[in-house]
Protein backbone atom coordinates (compact mmCIF):
# COMPACT_ATOMS: atom_id res chain seq x y z
CA UNK A 1 0.00 0.00 0.00
CA UNK A 2 2.58 2.83 -0.86
CA UNK A 3 -0.56 5.51 -1.54
CA UNK A 4 -0.50 7.81 1.95
CA UNK A 5 -2.66 6.00 3.96
CA UNK A 6 -1.07 3.02 4.85
CA UNK A 7 1.62 1.58 6.92
CA UNK A 8 5.34 2.53 6.26
CA UNK A 9 5.61 -1.36 5.78
CA UNK A 10 5.21 -0.68 2.13
CA UNK A 11 6.80 -1.54 -1.17
CA UNK A 12 7.53 0.67 -3.93
CA UNK A 13 4.87 0.16 -6.55
CA UNK A 14 7.22 -0.01 -8.99
CA UNK A 15 7.79 -3.61 -8.08
CA UNK A 16 4.63 -4.83 -9.52
CA UNK A 17 4.20 -6.03 -12.87
CA UNK A 18 1.68 -3.50 -14.39
CA UNK A 19 -0.53 -6.63 -16.24
CA UNK A 20 -0.95 -8.54 -12.69
CA UNK A 21 -2.37 -4.64 -11.12
CA UNK A 22 -4.63 -4.38 -13.94
CA UNK A 23 -5.90 -8.06 -13.04
CA UNK A 24 -6.34 -7.43 -9.80
CA UNK A 25 -8.13 -3.92 -10.74
CA UNK A 26 -10.21 -5.99 -12.67
CA UNK A 27 -11.34 -8.59 -10.22
CA UNK A 28 -12.05 -6.21 -7.75
CA UNK A 29 -14.36 -4.17 -10.18
CA UNK A 30 -15.96 -7.54 -9.86
CA UNK A 31 -16.05 -8.62 -6.31
CA UNK A 32 -17.48 -4.57 -5.57
CA UNK A 33 -20.36 -5.79 -7.32
CA UNK A 34 -20.23 -9.65 -5.80
CA UNK A 35 -20.14 -7.49 -2.71
CA UNK A 36 -23.70 -5.57 -3.34
CA UNK A 37 -25.30 -8.12 -5.06
CA UNK A 38 -24.52 -10.95 -2.39
CA UNK A 39 -22.59 -9.02 1.04
CA UNK A 40 -23.38 -11.81 3.33
CA UNK A 41 -20.79 -14.06 1.20
CA UNK A 42 -17.95 -11.98 2.56
CA UNK A 43 -15.84 -11.87 5.64
CA UNK A 44 -12.92 -9.11 5.36
CA UNK A 45 -10.19 -8.63 7.73
CA UNK A 46 -8.16 -5.44 8.25
CA UNK A 47 -6.14 -4.30 10.32
CA UNK A 48 -3.76 -1.25 11.64
CA UNK A 49 -0.14 -1.44 13.40
CA UNK A 50 -0.82 1.01 16.57
CA UNK A 51 1.88 3.30 16.06
CA UNK A 52 -0.01 6.03 16.85
CA UNK A 53 -3.42 8.26 16.45
CA UNK A 54 -4.82 7.53 12.58
CA UNK A 55 -4.99 10.84 10.51
CA UNK A 56 -7.05 12.29 7.74
CA UNK A 57 -5.66 9.68 4.91
CA UNK A 58 -5.92 6.74 7.16
CA UNK A 59 -9.87 7.94 7.00
CA UNK A 60 -9.98 8.73 3.52
CA UNK A 61 -8.15 6.21 2.72
CA UNK A 62 -9.27 2.96 4.39
CA UNK A 63 -11.77 3.82 7.85
CA UNK A 64 -14.30 5.39 5.52
CA UNK A 65 -14.13 1.76 2.86
CA UNK A 66 -14.28 0.09 5.80
CA UNK A 67 -17.29 1.47 7.42
CA UNK A 68 -18.51 1.67 4.18
CA UNK A 69 -18.07 -2.30 3.26
CA UNK A 70 -19.66 -2.92 6.97
CA UNK A 71 -23.00 -0.75 6.24
CA UNK A 72 -23.42 -2.46 3.15
CA UNK A 73 -23.45 -5.99 4.99
CA UNK A 74 -20.30 -6.96 5.18
CA UNK A 75 -18.54 -9.00 8.20
CA UNK A 76 -15.47 -7.79 9.10
CA UNK A 77 -12.32 -8.74 11.88
CA UNK A 78 -9.84 -5.86 12.17
CA UNK A 79 -6.87 -6.38 14.05
CA UNK A 80 -5.37 -4.12 15.99
CA UNK A 81 -1.24 -5.37 15.03
CA UNK A 82 0.40 -4.89 18.42
CA UNK A 83 2.86 -7.17 17.69
CA UNK A 84 3.49 -6.53 14.31
CA UNK A 85 4.74 -3.28 15.50
CA UNK A 86 7.78 -4.84 16.42
CA UNK A 87 9.14 -5.58 13.03
CA UNK A 88 10.46 -2.67 12.21
CA UNK A 89 11.51 -0.96 15.47
CA UNK A 90 13.60 -2.09 18.93
CA UNK A 91 10.50 -1.44 21.44
CA UNK A 92 6.65 -1.25 21.06
CA UNK A 93 6.73 2.08 23.00
CA UNK A 94 3.62 3.47 24.40
CA UNK A 95 1.50 0.20 23.06
CA UNK A 96 -1.19 0.25 25.43
CA UNK A 97 -1.95 4.35 24.55
CA UNK A 98 -1.73 3.59 21.13
CA UNK A 99 -3.77 0.54 20.71
CA UNK A 100 -6.63 2.57 22.66
CA UNK A 101 -6.27 5.75 20.14
CA UNK A 102 -7.08 3.24 17.47
CA UNK A 103 -10.25 2.12 19.26
CA UNK A 104 -11.43 5.33 19.29
CA UNK A 105 -10.40 6.13 15.73
CA UNK A 106 -12.35 3.41 14.71
CA UNK A 107 -15.39 3.06 16.73
CA UNK A 108 -15.41 7.23 16.33
CA UNK A 109 -15.34 6.41 12.54
CA UNK A 110 -18.42 4.54 12.84
CA UNK A 111 -17.15 0.58 13.28
CA UNK A 112 -19.99 -0.77 14.90
CA UNK A 113 -17.97 -3.14 17.14
CA UNK A 114 -18.78 -6.69 18.80
CA UNK A 115 -19.40 -6.22 22.56
CA UNK A 116 -20.30 -2.08 21.58
CA UNK A 117 -23.46 -0.73 20.75
CA UNK A 118 -23.70 -2.62 17.26
CA UNK A 119 -24.93 -1.86 14.27
CA UNK A 120 -28.83 -1.28 12.55
CA UNK A 121 -28.84 -5.41 11.66
CA UNK A 122 -25.37 -5.43 10.00
CA UNK A 123 -23.12 -8.06 11.74
CA UNK A 124 -20.67 -6.38 14.44
CA UNK A 125 -17.02 -6.01 13.38
CA UNK A 126 -14.52 -8.13 15.62
CA UNK A 127 -11.86 -5.96 16.98
CA UNK A 128 -9.17 -7.81 18.16
CA UNK A 129 -5.60 -7.69 19.21
CA UNK A 130 -2.72 -10.01 17.85
CA UNK A 131 -1.25 -10.62 21.56
CA UNK A 132 -4.36 -11.52 22.91
CA UNK A 133 -4.89 -14.80 20.36
CA UNK A 134 -2.31 -17.49 20.85
CA UNK A 135 -4.02 -19.41 18.37
CA UNK A 136 -3.82 -17.07 15.75
CA UNK A 137 0.27 -16.81 16.65
CA UNK A 138 0.89 -20.36 16.80
CA UNK A 139 -0.71 -20.59 13.44
CA UNK A 140 2.29 -19.14 12.00
CA UNK A 141 4.39 -22.45 12.57
CA UNK A 142 2.73 -24.64 10.35
CA UNK A 143 2.61 -21.87 7.84
CA UNK A 144 6.09 -21.07 8.18
CA UNK A 145 6.92 -24.09 6.56
CA UNK A 146 5.06 -23.84 3.77
CA UNK A 147 7.42 -20.91 2.58
CA UNK A 148 11.07 -20.70 1.73
CA UNK A 149 13.31 -18.39 3.16
CA UNK A 150 14.43 -17.06 -0.88
CA UNK A 151 10.55 -16.31 -1.36
CA UNK A 152 10.35 -14.14 1.69
CA UNK A 153 13.81 -12.35 1.13
CA UNK A 154 11.83 -11.65 -2.66
CA UNK A 155 8.78 -10.23 -1.51
CA UNK A 156 8.73 -6.23 -2.11
CA UNK A 157 8.02 -4.66 1.12
CA UNK A 158 10.70 -7.27 3.36
CA UNK A 159 13.19 -5.48 0.90
CA UNK A 160 12.22 -2.30 1.03
CA UNK A 161 12.23 -2.72 5.11
CA UNK A 162 15.60 -4.63 5.06
CA UNK A 163 16.94 -1.86 2.82
CA UNK A 164 15.34 0.91 5.46
CA UNK A 165 17.06 -0.77 8.66
CA UNK A 166 20.27 1.57 7.79
CA UNK A 167 22.62 -1.54 8.07
CA UNK A 168 21.45 -2.82 11.50
CA UNK A 169 20.27 -6.59 9.74
CA UNK A 170 17.01 -7.69 9.81
CA UNK A 171 15.05 -9.53 12.35
CA UNK A 172 13.67 -12.89 11.83
CA UNK A 173 10.25 -11.20 12.09
CA UNK A 174 10.75 -8.73 9.78
CA UNK A 175 11.30 -11.67 7.16
CA UNK A 176 8.62 -13.52 8.30
CA UNK A 177 5.84 -10.91 8.85
CA UNK A 178 4.62 -11.71 5.48
CA UNK A 179 3.22 -15.22 6.46
CA UNK A 180 2.23 -13.38 10.31
CA UNK A 181 -0.44 -11.55 8.39
CA UNK A 182 -1.37 -14.69 6.45
CA UNK A 183 -2.26 -16.17 9.41
CA UNK A 184 -4.13 -13.17 10.37
CA UNK A 185 -6.49 -13.56 7.29
CA UNK A 186 -6.38 -17.35 7.36
CA UNK A 187 -7.34 -17.76 10.87
CA UNK A 188 -10.78 -16.23 10.82
CA UNK A 189 -11.53 -17.52 7.30
CA UNK A 190 -11.78 -13.82 5.64
CA UNK A 191 -12.01 -14.23 1.63
CA UNK A 192 -11.70 -10.44 0.75
CA UNK A 193 -8.85 -8.33 2.14
CA UNK A 194 -8.65 -4.55 1.16
CA UNK A 195 -5.27 -3.65 -0.27
CA UNK A 196 -3.29 -1.06 -1.56
CA UNK A 197 -1.63 -1.98 -5.12
CA UNK A 198 1.72 -2.58 -3.41
CA UNK A 199 0.22 -5.06 -0.23
CA UNK A 200 -0.90 -7.25 -3.47
CA UNK A 201 2.41 -9.25 -3.22
CA UNK A 202 1.36 -10.52 0.57
CA UNK A 203 -2.32 -11.71 -0.40
CA UNK A 204 -0.56 -13.87 -3.02
CA UNK A 205 2.08 -14.81 -0.53
CA UNK A 206 -1.15 -15.56 1.44
CA UNK A 207 -3.33 -17.31 -0.97
CA UNK A 208 0.65 -19.56 -1.68
CA UNK A 209 -0.33 -20.59 2.51
CA UNK A 210 -3.43 -21.28 2.18
CA UNK A 211 -3.22 -23.53 -1.31
CA UNK A 212 -0.02 -25.26 0.05
CA UNK A 213 -1.43 -26.28 3.61
CA UNK A 214 -4.51 -27.75 1.27
CA UNK A 215 -2.30 -29.23 -0.78
CA UNK A 216 -0.11 -31.21 1.46
CA UNK A 217 -2.66 -31.87 4.29
CA UNK A 218 -6.53 -30.98 2.67
CA UNK A 219 -6.80 -34.63 1.21
CA UNK A 220 -8.59 -33.09 -1.64
CA UNK A 221 -10.35 -30.66 0.47
CA UNK A 222 -10.14 -26.61 1.00
CA UNK A 223 -9.72 -26.76 4.78
CA UNK A 224 -8.19 -22.51 4.27
CA UNK A 225 -9.68 -20.57 1.45
CA UNK A 226 -7.76 -18.32 -0.60
CA UNK A 227 -8.81 -14.50 0.16
CA UNK A 228 -8.74 -11.94 -2.83
CA UNK A 229 -7.63 -8.85 -2.79
CA UNK A 230 -10.15 -5.83 -2.80
CA UNK A 231 -7.82 -3.00 -4.26
CA UNK A 232 -8.49 0.56 -2.70
CA UNK A 233 -9.32 3.50 -4.76
CA UNK A 234 -6.94 5.52 -1.88
CA UNK A 235 -6.23 9.36 -3.13
CA UNK A 236 -2.81 10.32 -2.95
CA UNK A 237 -2.24 12.60 0.00
CA UNK A 238 0.17 14.51 1.21
CA UNK A 239 1.27 16.26 4.52
CA UNK A 240 1.39 19.52 5.58
CA UNK A 241 5.40 19.41 4.18
CA UNK A 242 4.34 18.34 0.77
CA UNK A 243 5.45 14.73 1.26
CA UNK A 244 3.46 11.24 1.93
CA UNK A 245 1.33 11.76 5.02
CA UNK A 246 2.10 9.62 7.61
CA UNK A 247 1.80 9.38 11.56
CA UNK A 248 5.52 8.97 11.48
CA UNK A 249 6.64 12.23 9.23
CA UNK A 250 4.53 14.12 11.76
CA UNK A 251 2.80 15.58 9.01
CA UNK A 252 -0.85 14.99 9.12
CA UNK A 253 -4.02 16.40 10.72
CA UNK A 254 -5.21 13.50 13.14
CA UNK A 255 -8.59 12.52 13.84
CA UNK A 256 -8.49 13.32 17.07
CA UNK A 257 -6.72 16.96 16.30
CA UNK A 258 -9.00 20.16 17.33
CA UNK A 259 -11.00 22.26 15.15
CA UNK A 260 -7.94 24.70 15.76
CA UNK A 261 -5.08 22.58 15.44
CA UNK A 262 -6.42 21.22 11.90
CA UNK A 263 -6.67 25.15 11.26
CA UNK A 264 -2.97 25.76 12.35
CA UNK A 265 -1.90 22.72 10.83
CA UNK A 266 -3.68 23.70 7.46
CA UNK A 267 -2.43 27.53 7.61
CA UNK A 268 1.08 25.69 7.77
CA UNK A 269 0.92 23.77 4.91
CA UNK A 270 3.13 23.99 1.83
CA UNK A 271 1.59 25.29 -1.05
CA UNK A 272 3.34 26.91 -4.54
CA UNK A 273 3.87 30.97 -6.06
CA UNK A 274 1.35 30.99 -8.58
CA UNK A 275 -1.54 32.53 -6.69
CA UNK A 276 -4.42 31.25 -9.59
CA UNK A 277 -5.65 28.42 -7.93
CA UNK A 278 -5.83 25.11 -10.39
CA UNK A 279 -6.22 21.17 -9.97
CA UNK A 280 -3.11 19.83 -11.37
CA UNK A 281 -1.64 16.73 -10.12
CA UNK A 282 1.39 16.49 -11.63
CA UNK A 283 2.45 19.74 -12.13
CA UNK A 284 1.48 21.29 -8.48
CA UNK A 285 0.93 18.51 -5.99
CA UNK A 286 0.52 20.14 -2.84
CA UNK A 287 -1.96 22.65 -4.18
CA UNK A 288 -3.70 19.28 -5.87
CA UNK A 289 -3.64 17.37 -2.60
CA UNK A 290 -5.27 20.47 -0.55
CA UNK A 291 -8.06 20.56 -3.19
CA UNK A 292 -8.49 16.91 -3.25
CA UNK A 293 -9.09 16.42 0.43
CA UNK A 294 -11.51 19.72 0.62
CA UNK A 295 -13.56 17.78 -1.86
CA UNK A 296 -13.47 14.45 -0.57
CA UNK A 297 -14.39 16.19 2.63
CA UNK A 298 -17.17 18.06 0.93
CA UNK A 299 -18.25 16.04 -1.64
CA UNK A 300 -17.37 17.91 -4.61
CA UNK A 301 -14.89 17.84 -7.18
CA UNK A 302 -11.40 19.13 -6.88
CA UNK A 303 -11.63 20.74 -10.25
CA UNK A 304 -14.85 22.61 -9.47
CA UNK A 305 -13.29 23.58 -6.03
CA UNK A 306 -10.32 24.96 -7.66
CA UNK A 307 -12.33 26.99 -10.28
CA UNK A 308 -14.69 28.27 -7.17
CA UNK A 309 -11.24 29.45 -5.36
CA UNK A 310 -9.65 30.79 -8.28
CA UNK A 311 -7.69 33.79 -7.49
CA UNK A 312 -7.89 33.90 -3.81
CA UNK A 313 -5.09 31.84 -3.67
CA UNK A 314 -3.14 30.05 -1.14
CA UNK A 315 -4.70 31.87 2.13
CA UNK A 316 -8.38 31.24 0.19
CA UNK A 317 -7.69 27.57 -0.60
CA UNK A 318 -6.67 26.70 3.02
CA UNK A 319 -9.67 29.14 4.66
CA UNK A 320 -11.68 25.93 2.52
CA UNK A 321 -9.68 23.07 3.61
CA UNK A 322 -10.03 23.61 7.01
CA UNK A 323 -13.67 24.64 7.03
CA UNK A 324 -14.32 20.99 4.98
CA UNK A 325 -12.38 19.08 7.22
CA UNK A 326 -13.80 20.19 10.49
CA UNK A 327 -17.37 20.40 9.33
CA UNK A 328 -16.54 16.70 8.06
CA UNK A 329 -14.77 15.50 11.21
CA UNK A 330 -17.00 17.29 13.57
CA UNK A 331 -19.40 14.09 14.23
CA UNK A 332 -16.45 12.03 14.40
CA UNK A 333 -14.70 14.06 16.77
CA UNK A 334 -17.70 14.89 19.07
CA UNK A 335 -18.56 11.22 19.68
CA UNK A 336 -14.32 10.56 19.89
CA UNK A 337 -14.76 12.73 22.54
CA UNK A 338 -17.65 10.75 24.28
CA UNK A 339 -16.09 7.75 23.80
CA UNK A 340 -12.65 8.77 25.59
CA UNK A 341 -14.49 9.25 28.86
CA UNK A 342 -15.90 5.39 28.79
CA UNK A 343 -12.86 3.31 29.62
CA UNK A 344 -15.31 0.42 30.33
CA UNK A 345 -17.17 0.47 27.04
CA UNK A 346 -13.31 0.71 25.56
CA UNK A 347 -12.66 -2.49 27.46
CA UNK A 348 -15.76 -3.94 26.49
CA UNK A 349 -15.12 -3.66 22.67
CA UNK A 350 -11.66 -5.54 22.93
CA UNK A 351 -13.19 -8.01 25.64
CA UNK A 352 -15.53 -9.04 23.12
CA UNK A 353 -13.52 -8.43 20.29
CA UNK A 354 -10.67 -10.74 21.35
CA UNK A 355 -12.79 -13.29 22.93
CA UNK A 356 -14.62 -13.88 19.61
CA UNK A 357 -11.67 -13.67 17.82
CA UNK A 358 -9.71 -16.43 20.38
CA UNK A 359 -12.84 -18.65 19.58
CA UNK A 360 -12.73 -18.40 15.55
CA UNK A 361 -8.79 -18.76 15.57
CA UNK A 362 -9.04 -21.69 18.50
CA UNK A 363 -11.48 -23.34 15.52
CA UNK A 364 -9.05 -22.61 12.71
CA UNK A 365 -6.19 -24.27 14.57
CA UNK A 366 -8.14 -27.13 15.34
CA UNK A 367 -8.80 -27.68 11.88
CA UNK A 368 -4.99 -27.32 10.93
CA UNK A 369 -3.36 -30.13 13.62
CA UNK A 370 -5.91 -32.59 13.26
CA UNK A 371 -4.83 -32.50 9.49
CA UNK A 372 -1.72 -32.49 10.09
CA UNK A 373 -2.16 -35.33 11.89
CA UNK A 374 -1.50 -33.34 15.51
CA UNK A 375 -4.52 -34.25 17.89
CA UNK A 376 -3.08 -36.21 20.80
N1 LIG B 1 0.28 -4.21 8.07
C1 LIG B 1 -0.96 -3.54 8.30
C2 LIG B 1 -0.67 -2.08 8.67
O1 LIG B 1 0.38 -1.78 9.16
C3 LIG B 1 -1.80 -4.16 9.39
C4 LIG B 1 -2.12 -5.59 9.18
C5 LIG B 1 -1.74 -6.62 9.99
C6 LIG B 1 -2.83 -6.17 8.10
N2 LIG B 1 -2.18 -7.79 9.50
C7 LIG B 1 -2.85 -7.57 8.34
C8 LIG B 1 -3.44 -5.66 6.95
C9 LIG B 1 -3.44 -8.45 7.44
C10 LIG B 1 -4.05 -6.55 6.07
C11 LIG B 1 -4.03 -7.93 6.30
O2 LIG B 1 -1.52 -1.25 8.51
Amino acid sequence: MSHPTTSPLAAPAAALPTASVEAARRRSAELEDEVRADPRRFRVLTGDRPTGPLHLGHYLGTLANRVRLQRAGVELFVVVADYQVVTDRDVAGDVRGHVRELLLDYLAAGIGARGGAGTAGEPPATIFTHSAVPALNQLMLPFLSLVSVAELQRNPTVKAEAAATGGRGMSGLLLTYPVHQAADILFCGANLVPVGQDQLPHLELTRAVARRFNDRYGAGQALLSEPEALLSAAPLLLGTDGAKMSKSAGNAIALRDDEDTTARLVRSARTDADRHITYDPAHRPEVASLLLVAALCSGTSPEALADEIGDGGARRLKQVVTEAVNEHLRPLRERRRALAADEGYLRAVLAAGNAHANAVADRTLRTVQEAMGMTY
